[in-house]
Protein backbone atom coordinates (compact mmCIF):
# COMPACT_ATOMS: atom_id res chain seq x y z
CA UNK A 1 0.00 0.00 0.00
CA UNK A 2 0.78 3.68 -0.91
CA UNK A 3 4.29 2.56 -2.03
CA UNK A 4 3.54 5.03 -5.05
CA UNK A 5 5.02 7.80 -2.54
CA UNK A 6 8.40 5.62 -1.83
CA UNK A 7 7.65 5.33 1.65
CA UNK A 8 9.83 2.35 3.76
CA UNK A 9 7.40 -0.64 5.21
CA UNK A 10 5.81 -0.14 8.07
CA UNK A 11 6.46 -1.98 10.96
CA UNK A 12 4.40 -0.23 13.84
CA UNK A 13 0.79 -0.26 14.79
CA UNK A 14 0.79 3.32 14.80
CA UNK A 15 2.18 3.62 11.33
CA UNK A 16 -1.32 3.90 9.28
CA UNK A 17 -1.88 7.27 11.41
CA UNK A 18 1.43 8.88 10.03
CA UNK A 19 1.11 7.26 6.62
CA UNK A 20 -2.28 8.55 6.00
CA UNK A 21 -1.46 12.08 6.67
CA UNK A 22 1.86 12.38 4.79
CA UNK A 23 -0.87 11.05 1.80
CA UNK A 24 -3.14 13.22 2.64
CA UNK A 25 -1.26 15.99 2.45
CA UNK A 26 1.17 14.95 -0.68
CA UNK A 27 -2.46 15.05 -2.73
CA UNK A 28 -3.01 18.55 -1.47
CA UNK A 29 0.23 19.60 -2.37
CA UNK A 30 -0.15 18.33 -5.66
CA UNK A 31 -4.10 19.89 -6.03
CA UNK A 32 -2.07 23.40 -5.27
CA UNK A 33 0.62 22.91 -7.45
CA UNK A 34 -1.45 21.64 -10.28
CA UNK A 35 -4.01 24.82 -9.37
CA UNK A 36 -1.73 27.78 -9.12
CA UNK A 37 1.22 26.57 -11.55
CA UNK A 38 -1.89 26.50 -14.69
CA UNK A 39 -3.11 30.04 -12.86
CA UNK A 40 0.11 31.32 -13.37
CA UNK A 41 0.46 30.49 -16.78
CA UNK A 42 -3.71 31.60 -17.66
CA UNK A 43 -1.71 34.96 -15.67
CA UNK A 44 0.88 35.11 -18.11
CA UNK A 45 -1.47 35.24 -21.11
CA UNK A 46 -4.65 37.12 -19.58
CA UNK A 47 -2.39 40.36 -18.54
CA UNK A 48 0.28 40.55 -21.31
CA UNK A 49 1.78 43.99 -21.49
CA UNK A 50 0.58 43.86 -25.20
CA UNK A 51 -3.48 44.51 -24.01
CA UNK A 52 -2.72 45.76 -21.01
CA UNK A 53 -0.24 48.92 -20.68
CA UNK A 54 -1.21 50.36 -17.68
CA UNK A 55 -1.31 48.06 -14.50
CA UNK A 56 -4.37 47.39 -11.96
CA UNK A 57 -3.74 48.53 -8.68
CA UNK A 58 -6.81 46.78 -7.53
CA UNK A 59 -6.58 43.33 -7.60
CA UNK A 60 -8.66 40.14 -7.91
CA UNK A 61 -12.55 41.46 -7.36
CA UNK A 62 -13.95 37.69 -8.17
CA UNK A 63 -15.55 35.70 -5.84
CA UNK A 64 -14.12 32.61 -7.00
CA UNK A 65 -10.88 33.85 -6.17
CA UNK A 66 -11.94 34.22 -2.74
CA UNK A 67 -13.46 31.34 -2.47
CA UNK A 68 -10.55 29.31 -3.57
CA UNK A 69 -8.73 31.07 -0.81
CA UNK A 70 -11.41 29.99 2.05
CA UNK A 71 -11.02 26.32 0.83
CA UNK A 72 -7.76 26.12 0.90
CA UNK A 73 -7.79 27.58 4.64
CA UNK A 74 -10.54 25.16 5.64
CA UNK A 75 -8.88 22.09 4.09
CA UNK A 76 -5.58 22.75 6.07
CA UNK A 77 -7.99 23.45 8.97
CA UNK A 78 -9.52 20.17 8.70
CA UNK A 79 -5.92 18.42 7.89
CA UNK A 80 -4.94 19.72 11.25
CA UNK A 81 -7.81 19.31 13.56
CA UNK A 82 -9.16 16.10 12.51
CA UNK A 83 -5.80 14.08 11.67
CA UNK A 84 -2.44 15.64 12.33
CA UNK A 85 -3.73 16.58 15.96
CA UNK A 86 -5.78 13.63 16.76
CA UNK A 87 -2.75 11.10 15.83
CA UNK A 88 -0.13 13.07 17.58
CA UNK A 89 -2.69 12.92 21.28
CA UNK A 90 -3.06 9.08 20.83
CA UNK A 91 0.68 9.26 20.70
CA UNK A 92 1.26 11.14 23.84
CA UNK A 93 -1.62 9.53 25.90
CA UNK A 94 -1.00 6.71 25.14
CA UNK A 95 2.15 6.14 26.68
CA UNK A 96 2.21 2.69 27.80
CA UNK A 97 3.02 1.90 31.68
CA UNK A 98 6.62 0.64 32.25
CA UNK A 99 4.93 -2.54 33.88
CA UNK A 100 3.38 -4.03 30.45
CA UNK A 101 6.13 -2.96 28.43
CA UNK A 102 9.54 -3.43 27.65
CA UNK A 103 11.62 -0.94 29.01
CA UNK A 104 14.99 -0.25 27.58
CA UNK A 105 17.36 3.02 28.22
CA UNK A 106 19.20 4.20 24.97
CA UNK A 107 22.13 6.46 25.25
CA UNK A 108 23.08 9.00 22.01
CA UNK A 109 26.98 9.91 21.68
CA UNK A 110 28.94 11.45 19.29
CA UNK A 111 29.10 9.11 17.15
CA UNK A 112 26.94 5.62 18.77
CA UNK A 113 23.89 4.49 20.03
CA UNK A 114 24.45 2.84 23.95
CA UNK A 115 21.58 0.59 24.89
CA UNK A 116 21.40 -0.41 28.42
CA UNK A 117 18.79 -3.19 29.49
CA UNK A 118 17.31 -3.49 32.81
CA UNK A 119 18.06 -7.08 33.38
CA UNK A 120 15.68 -9.53 35.33
CA UNK A 121 14.93 -7.80 38.21
CA UNK A 122 13.42 -4.98 35.53
CA UNK A 123 15.50 -2.12 37.59
CA UNK A 124 18.42 -0.02 35.51
CA UNK A 125 21.65 -0.46 37.41
CA UNK A 126 23.26 3.22 38.24
CA UNK A 127 25.40 4.90 36.05
CA UNK A 128 28.13 7.81 37.12
CA UNK A 129 29.98 9.85 34.48
CA UNK A 130 33.03 9.24 36.63
CA UNK A 131 32.66 5.61 36.04
CA UNK A 132 32.75 5.84 31.74
CA UNK A 133 35.50 4.42 29.94
CA UNK A 134 35.80 2.98 26.50
CA UNK A 135 34.94 -0.47 27.65
CA UNK A 136 31.55 1.15 29.85
CA UNK A 137 30.40 3.87 27.59
CA UNK A 138 27.48 4.13 29.15
CA UNK A 139 29.21 4.54 33.16
CA UNK A 140 27.34 1.27 34.80
CA UNK A 141 28.46 0.94 37.96
CA UNK A 142 28.47 -3.00 38.30
CA UNK A 143 28.84 -3.09 42.20
CA UNK A 144 25.28 -1.78 42.23
CA UNK A 145 22.99 -5.25 42.56
CA UNK A 146 20.66 -3.18 40.35
CA UNK A 147 23.05 -3.55 38.10
CA UNK A 148 24.63 -7.03 38.03
CA UNK A 149 22.20 -8.20 35.45
CA UNK A 150 22.10 -5.47 33.09
CA UNK A 151 22.68 -6.21 29.76
CA UNK A 152 24.61 -3.51 27.57
CA UNK A 153 25.17 -3.26 23.98
CA UNK A 154 26.29 -0.61 21.19
CA UNK A 155 24.65 0.25 18.06
CA UNK A 156 21.72 -3.15 18.23
CA UNK A 157 18.56 -2.95 19.79
CA UNK A 158 17.07 -6.00 19.67
CA UNK A 159 13.11 -5.79 21.05
CA UNK A 160 10.23 -8.33 20.34
CA UNK A 161 7.52 -8.08 18.12
CA UNK A 162 3.97 -7.12 19.34
CA UNK A 163 4.89 -5.53 22.53
CA UNK A 164 4.75 -2.15 23.83
CA UNK A 165 8.08 -0.96 23.85
CA UNK A 166 9.23 1.88 26.19
CA UNK A 167 12.71 3.52 24.96
CA UNK A 168 14.11 6.17 27.80
CA UNK A 169 16.59 8.45 25.71
CA UNK A 170 19.17 10.31 26.98
CA UNK A 171 22.20 12.14 25.53
CA UNK A 172 26.10 12.01 26.80
CA UNK A 173 27.32 15.24 24.68
CA UNK A 174 25.19 16.77 22.09
CA UNK A 175 21.68 16.74 20.74
CA UNK A 176 20.91 13.53 18.42
CA UNK A 177 18.05 12.52 17.24
CA UNK A 178 16.55 8.68 17.23
CA UNK A 179 15.12 8.18 13.87
CA UNK A 180 13.69 4.64 12.91
CA UNK A 181 11.39 5.26 9.84
CA UNK A 182 9.94 1.61 9.44
CA UNK A 183 8.66 2.36 12.73
CA UNK A 184 7.79 5.80 12.56
CA UNK A 185 9.56 7.25 15.31
CA UNK A 186 11.56 9.95 15.70
CA UNK A 187 12.41 11.95 18.50
CA UNK A 188 15.39 14.11 19.33
CA UNK A 189 17.76 13.19 22.12
CA UNK A 190 18.97 16.04 24.46
CA UNK A 191 21.62 16.19 27.36
CA UNK A 192 20.53 16.76 30.60
CA UNK A 193 16.57 14.86 29.55
CA UNK A 194 15.45 11.65 29.83
CA UNK A 195 12.98 11.92 26.80
CA UNK A 196 11.08 8.44 26.79
CA UNK A 197 8.99 7.81 23.24
CA UNK A 198 6.96 4.54 22.77
CA UNK A 199 6.14 2.36 19.98
CA UNK A 200 4.82 -1.10 19.05
CA UNK A 201 6.41 -3.08 16.30
CA UNK A 202 4.77 -5.45 14.46
CA UNK A 203 6.63 -6.34 11.67
CA UNK A 204 9.72 -8.84 12.62
CA UNK A 205 13.25 -7.24 10.73
CA UNK A 206 15.92 -5.26 11.39
CA UNK A 207 15.81 -1.57 10.59
CA UNK A 208 18.07 1.51 10.52
CA UNK A 209 18.66 3.72 14.08
CA UNK A 210 19.96 6.92 11.76
CA UNK A 211 20.71 9.95 14.21
CA UNK A 212 18.51 13.06 12.10
CA UNK A 213 19.95 15.61 13.70
CA UNK A 214 23.48 17.10 12.65
CA UNK A 215 25.35 16.06 15.65
CA UNK A 216 29.52 16.54 14.20
CA UNK A 217 31.74 15.24 11.92
CA UNK A 218 30.70 11.29 12.16
CA UNK A 219 26.98 12.11 11.67
CA UNK A 220 26.84 10.54 8.75
CA UNK A 221 28.03 7.42 10.48
CA UNK A 222 26.32 7.40 13.54
CA UNK A 223 23.68 4.40 12.78
CA UNK A 224 22.45 1.34 14.97
CA UNK A 225 20.24 -1.30 14.37
CA UNK A 226 16.77 -2.46 15.86
CA UNK A 227 16.30 -5.58 15.47
CA UNK A 228 12.48 -6.78 15.82
CA UNK A 229 12.63 -10.26 17.21
CA UNK A 230 9.74 -13.08 17.70
CA UNK A 231 9.19 -13.26 21.20
CA UNK A 232 11.20 -16.64 21.74
CA UNK A 233 14.11 -15.20 19.79
CA UNK A 234 13.95 -12.12 22.09
CA UNK A 235 14.08 -14.59 25.07
CA UNK A 236 17.24 -16.18 23.42
CA UNK A 237 18.95 -12.76 22.74
CA UNK A 238 18.58 -11.76 26.72
CA UNK A 239 19.57 -15.08 27.76
CA UNK A 240 22.52 -15.15 25.61
CA UNK A 241 23.39 -11.80 26.69
CA UNK A 242 23.28 -12.83 30.70
CA UNK A 243 24.99 -16.22 29.90
CA UNK A 244 27.78 -14.08 28.62
CA UNK A 245 27.74 -11.42 31.16
CA UNK A 246 27.74 -14.27 34.39
CA UNK A 247 31.19 -15.07 32.43
CU1 LIG B 1 24.14 11.93 16.32
CU2 LIG B 1 23.83 12.92 14.19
Amino acid sequence: MLSYLGLPVAAATHSPDVDSLIVIVHWLMLVLFVGWGAFFIYALARFRKRSNPVASYEGAKGKVSKGLEIGIVVIEAVLLLFYAIPAWARRVTNFPSSSEAVVVRVVGEQFAWNVQYPGADGKFGRTDPTLVSSENPLGLDRNDPNAKDDVTTINQLTLPVDRPILVHLSSKDVIHSFGVYELRVKQDVIPGMDIPVWFIPNRVGDYEIACSQLCGLGHYRMRGFINIKSAADYQAFLAQESRSLAK
